[in-house]
């Protein structure tokens, strides 16, 4: 018998890293349920992928709570969570207004808190769930101007690992994946060669992590961080 299709839902799924996640699923044969604040792009989403949509804005709690009973009565459930969505920011410290970081720790961290405290009853009804982390190199190695930037992705590496202990002895995993830089505009289909050698990192790359770490194969795999580097990048 072939087993259900997993039920997924992407944050930040219009575009970059996160649309290439959403087709990632889509090819794989899931369900999928998409979510960012710009209309046009989830609406394309919807009529190429055939996925689901939920306009929403993850720092708002009420909003996130929409996006709850939206992939409760699209999908029935939850077996995947993928919190991709995030912004970045380069600035010298001393120019970085209260606003600006606000932003950035409220994207990248407590919007992170809010969807998952959120959709974890739902994963928890799933006889197999994973949630996974859209980190970042900037969370494990100090860079200049991106303050806010690494502080972020530190501490959403650090909830990753905290919440996979917590969760230890439920059917769930939680990870993280770290990209380095990301060409977003280049394509597997514009490089169907590509062999171990300096290599930069394409969306595709972090998707196929992903759905690594959302397979069976990837069961074993708890509270880590899967670091898509690229190759050359830390020689450089
Ligand atoms: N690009 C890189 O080189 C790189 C490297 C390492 C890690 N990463 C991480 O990978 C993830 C995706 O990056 P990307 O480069 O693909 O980013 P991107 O192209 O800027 O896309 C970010 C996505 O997040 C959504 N988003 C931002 N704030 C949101 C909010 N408050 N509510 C709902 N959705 C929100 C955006 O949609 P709306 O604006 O429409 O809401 C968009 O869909 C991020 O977490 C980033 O930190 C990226």
């Amino acid at each position: 018998m072939m087993p259900d299709p997993q039920r997924v839902l992407i944050t930040g799924a219009g575009r970059g890293i996160g649309r290439a996640i959403c087709e990632a699923f889509c090819e794989a044969g899931a369900r999928v349920h998409a979510t960012s604040r710009t209309k046009h792009e989830l609406e394309e989403l919807r009529q190429e992928l055939g996925v689901s949509v939920t306009v929403a804005d993850i720092c708002d709690r009420q909003q996130v709570r929409a996006l709850r009973q939206d992939v409760e009565a699209e999908l029935g459930g939850l077996d995947v969570l993928v919190n991709n969505a995030g912004v970045w920011m380069e600035r010298p410290f001393l120019e970085y207004t209260p606003e600006e970081w606000d932003q950035t720790i409220d994207t990248n961290l407590t919007a992170v808190f809010n969807v998952t405290q959120s959709l974890l009853p739902l994963l928890l009804e799933s006889s197999d769930a994973r949630i996974v982390n859209i980190a970042s190199i900037d969370g494990q190695v100090g860079f200049a101007k991106l303050v806010a930037q690494c502080a972020s992705k530190a501490g959403l590496i650090g909830f990753t690992k905290a919440l996979a202990k917590e969760l230890w002895d439920k059917s769930i995993t939680v990870n993280a994946v770290c990209p380095a830089e990301v060409d977003k505009e280049l394509s597997y289909a514009a490089t169907p060669d590509r062999v171990a050698g300096p290599q930069k990192v394409l969306s595709r790359d972090v998707a196929r992590a992903v759905l690594y770490l959302a397979s069976p194969d990837g069961v074993c795999i708890n509270g880590s961080c899967v670091d898509v580097h690229g190759i050359g990048f830390l020689a450089s």
